[in-house]
């Protein structure tokens, strides 16, 4: 057993014609951690993916799963993965279903655990054809499990799911994070990159921009939000407030990002034209938004 991080890339790139899905790539995924992968469609998070599970070679850069090529870590068994695409499913009920899969690894999950996991106990017996969208989902999350993955990667696996049958698929998949394995999985959903991940690794046109825990997110991107009515005073100046990262005016009200909000708001009180003054702290979202606007406008 050897002490090598889950996932290793470095300086990974993938380029398709002119598009470079993955641009430069270095990321680490501790043993143990649960990382989510955070983009708009895209991103390149599939594409990351696929390097990732040796489906796919990069045009430069390594990537390596427990210290070996990707391949090597899928044909032991050590990594399970659902990834986007779906295919047609099959006639066979689920018990069988997950019990084939199983057979094909050198070490695999007794199926009843692998059905208990993903929340599929009562319906093992049922057809695969006759399920729900998110009862199949949950069935191709036991499939990933199925040979006792250490690592397991899950790419959108919520996307076309309810409220209800999301909040079914998470719980099954923190069960199997709580016991010490690793996941890795996608989403362009602020929200569950911060319900049900360790660390979010924030990618943007093939590139990382971001890596932390949420609260590292929102201070990268600006601590707090500064925000009052401009009453008829002067715009000019206030990116040059201590602390001030960012302005925006809208309408009448000013909204500063400020990485020190307590300098920022002394600064303020100096000045007299200002009303309804507020502070708070950013948002995920405006954060999400902070940190991916550069390369927006870069691009245009
Ligand atoms: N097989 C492919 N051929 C051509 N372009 C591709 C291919 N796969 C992905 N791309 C392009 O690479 C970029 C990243 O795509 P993808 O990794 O699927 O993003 P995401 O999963 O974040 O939505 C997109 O611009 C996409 O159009
Ligand atoms: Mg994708």
């Amino acid at each position: 057993m050897t002490n090598e991080p889950a996932v290793v890339f470095e300086a990974t790139t993938k380029t398709y014609g002119g598009v470079r899905a993955v641009d430069g790539i270095d990321l680490t995924v501790r043993r143990g951690e649960t990382v989510a992968l955070l983009g708009r469609n895209g991103a390149g998070k599939s594409t990351t993916i696929g390097l990732l599970l040796g489906l796919d070679d990069p045009d430069g850069g390594r990537v390596s799963l427990f210290g070996a090529a990707p391949a090597r870590a899928v044909e032991a068994g050590q990594v399970g993965a659902m990834l986007q695409e779906s295919r047609p499913v099959p006639r066979v009920t689920v018990r069988e279903l997950v019990s084939f899969v199983a057979r094909t690894y050198p070490s695999p999950l007794p199926v009843a655990e692998a059905l208990g996991l993903a929340g599929l106990t009562d319906l093992a017996g049922r057809r695969v054809d006759r399920l729900s969208g998110g009862q199949v989902q949950r069935v191709r999350f036991a499939v990933a499990l199925a040979g006792n993955p250490e690592l397991i990667v899950l790419d959108e696996p919520t996307a076309a799911l309810d409220v209800e049958a999301r909040q079914a698929f998470w719980d099954s998949m923190r069960g199997y994070a709580r016991r010490g394995n690793t996941v890795l999985f996608s989403t362009h959903y602020l929200e569950e990159a911060d319900a049900h991940a360790d660390r979010i690794v924030v990618i943007d046109r093939g590139r990382i921009l971001a890596d932390g825990t949420s609260e590292e997110l929102k201070r990268a991107a600006g601590g707090s939000l500064v925000s009052f009515d401009l009453a008829g005073g002067p715009t000019g100046g206030l990116t040059l407030l201590p602390g001030v990262t960012s302005v925006e005016i809208r309408g009448d009200r000013a909204r500063l990002h400020t990485a020190d909000s307590d300098a920022t708001v002394r600064a303020l009180a100096a000045k007299d034209a200002i009303r309804r003054l507020e502070v708070a702290p950013v948002s995920l979202d405006d954060a999400f938004l902070t940190l991916t606007r550069p390369t927006l406008e870069t691009a245009r």
